[in-house]
């Protein structure tokens, strides 16, 4: 039997909102959700596009008829075939309220320029690495520690990341776990990452913000490392405000000098995307 004709009515009201000019319109191909707050996905990436890792690009869906963007740190590493992303569910954030609902085959949008501080560009050589994150802040780290420059460039690298409970560090794990199982990466990391988990609002090994385990000595001793010095350490650093402004003193404290794209130096900055 024939399906019943569409009515032009219901055509118009299925019919996908024009995608705007200039902007990458990529599939959806995989989505976990670890808690109510916090979920990743991987969508295609655009054969032109290119990024360092660190970088973030602006990322967006059609909301109605006008597309609404937010900027998203990629995850992934620059030599990924794919993209992938971190984010925070905000029940009524104007990006991800959408974006959580997201499945495979689904349209996501791509301005075309990607860009950021948090890469090795910005940093003059040294020796160890921090990489100090909150949150969904871990994703540029995400995509820096599966980069091999991160391991040509430093001899050590460690990488905090606190978070208000335990179910929030998954992702995390999760990728130490794919580097150490990875087929090339495995090898060429060794031992020289380190993963420093912290949670602050439930009981774990690792326990408080990672400003009091620096300002207190906890998070050096543990590590076996010597306290912050500028001849040597570097540092990335991305979270809320309130944590990269309370980071920052620290490491201003032990010296480093802050830097940038245009002229490198001992740390950088960038707040995690929220909304
Ligand atoms: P706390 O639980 O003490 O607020 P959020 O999920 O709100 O973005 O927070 C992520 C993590 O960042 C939480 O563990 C939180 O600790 C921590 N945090 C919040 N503010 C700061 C800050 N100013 N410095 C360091 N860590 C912070």
């Amino acid at each position: 039997m024939n399906a019943p004709a569409k009515t032009d009515d219901f055509v118009a009201a299925q019919a996908p909102a024009k995608i705007p000019d200039g902007v990458y319109a990529e599939t959806v191909l995989a989505v976990e959700h670890y808690t109510d707050r916090l979920f990743r996905f991987r969508m295609t990436r655009p054969a032109g596009f290119r990024f360092r890792s660190g970088e973030f690009a602006m990322i967006g869906l059609m909301v109605g008829d006008k597309p609404v963007y937010r900027a998203y740190s990629i995850a992934s590493p620059a030599w990924d075939e794919e993209l992938e992303f971190f984010s925070i569910k905000v029940p009524d954030g104007p990006l991800t309220s959408h974006l959580q609902a997201i499945k495979p085959g689904d349209t996501v949008l791509m301005r075309k320029k990607p860009t950021g501080t948090l890469v090795l560009d910005a940093l003059t050589p040294g020796k160890r690495l921090y990489m100090f994150s909150t949150g969904t802040g871990i994703a540029p780290f995400a995509s820096l520690i599966r980069d091999p420059e991160t391991y040509e460039k430093f001899d050590e690298v460690i990488l905090t990341h606190t978070c208000r409970d335990v179910a929030e560090l998954k992702y995390g794990f999760d990728l130490i776990e794919e580097i150490r199982n990875h087929e090339f990466l495995a090898e060429l990391v060794g031992d020289k990452l380190k993963h420093y988990p912290t949670v602050t609002r439930e009981e774990f090994s690792h326990k408080g913000r990672i400003t009091d385990l620096m300002a207190n000595g906890k998070l050096f001793a543990d590590l076996g490392v010597p306290a912050l010095d500028p001849a040597v350490d570097r540092g990335m650093i991305c979270g809320s405000t309130a944590m990269l402004k309370d980071t920052k003193d620290l490491l201003e404290k032990a010296g480093l000098v802050e830097g940038s794209n245009n002229k490198p130096g001992e740390f950088v900055i960038e707040r995690a995307f929220v909304g």
